[in-house]
């Protein structure tokens, strides 16, 4: 499979889409408080994103039911939404990817619940310094392992691990195109960056080891393999002539 290079037209349909699904995100936020279900906010993300015109790409992918992945504490990614309860101290991560007029945007983000320890708030906060380390590496001629490079070497100097067994991905006119968009890479290796390319970086960042496992019975809920905290960041990326765009960073953050 080779690299999609999107037309302008194409480019538009993934902008609204990473959007929506960032709005998504936003749209959550007062409703992730001690005391809801997992299962609860799943069904509020779906709400939200059918009434904008719009599906979640997760539901029926492969088998997967939920509108969204719900990852809290050890949850490394592809939580199954459930019946656990939302507690203080929690740090959660949601996961939404939309399907908007055939369009795909792909982002995650972490939610601290209350009264969050300082340990924990300090690997969220080095998550998000690698995601945007990752992407101050995307510029056209540049890499693809350049991003990589850079996550790692931030995760490891604050003594954290990066998870090398889930990636990122191209990501648009399917949920997962090509190319892989490693977390753990060596400088200078892999594609070329070029204009149009849309990809996701969706580093995840572990306190304690980076292998992770899968939940047995449901087959999806990937979780450390030493029980520590894990977190993650996602943004859809799109080379642009002099550099990128965060599609879906509708906060401004990065
Ligand atoms: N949105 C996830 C990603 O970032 C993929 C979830 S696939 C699912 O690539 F089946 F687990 F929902
Ligand atoms: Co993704
Ligand atoms: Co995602």
């Amino acid at each position: 499979m080779a690299i999609i290079i999107k037309t302008p037209e194409q480019i538009e349909g993934i902008r609204k889409s990473s959007q929506l699904a960032a709005e998504t995100l936003k749209y959550i936020e007062p409703f992730v408080k001690p005391g809801v279900k997992t299962i609860e906010l799943d069904g509020l993300i779906e709400a939200f994103v059918l009434k904008n015109g719009a599906t979640a790409a997760t539901k029926g992918y492969r088998g997967f039911k939920h509108a969204s992945c719900i990852s809290p504490n050890d949850v490394v990614c592809h939580g199954v939404p459930n019946d656990y309860v939302v507690k203080d101290g929690d740090i959660i991560n949601i996961d939404v990817t939309c399907i908007l007029n055939g369009y795909f945007g792909d982002t995650c983000r972490m939610y601290l619940v209350g009264e969050v320890s300082e340990y924990a708030k300090k690997l969220v906060q080095t998550t998000k310094e690698c995601l945007r380390l990752g992407i101050a590496e995307c510029k056209p001629g540049n890499h693809l392992g350049n991003i990589g490079f850079a996550i790692n070497e931030h995760a490891v100097k604050n003594g954290y691990s990066v998870v090398f067994e889930f990636c990122g991905h191209g990501v648009g006119i399917r949920f997962h195109e090509d190319p892989q968009v490693d977390h753990v890479a060596k400088k200078n290796s892999g594609a070329v960056l070029r204009p149009g390319m849309t990809f996701t970086i969706e580093p995840m960042i572990n306190a304690g080891k980076a292998r992770c496992k899968v939940d047995r019975k449901d087959g999806w809920t990937a979780r450390t393999i030493d029980g520590k905290l894990s977190a993650q960041f996602e943004h859809t990326i799109l080379i642009t002539e002099d550099g990128c765009e965060a599609l879906t960073d509708v906060y401004g953050d990065f």
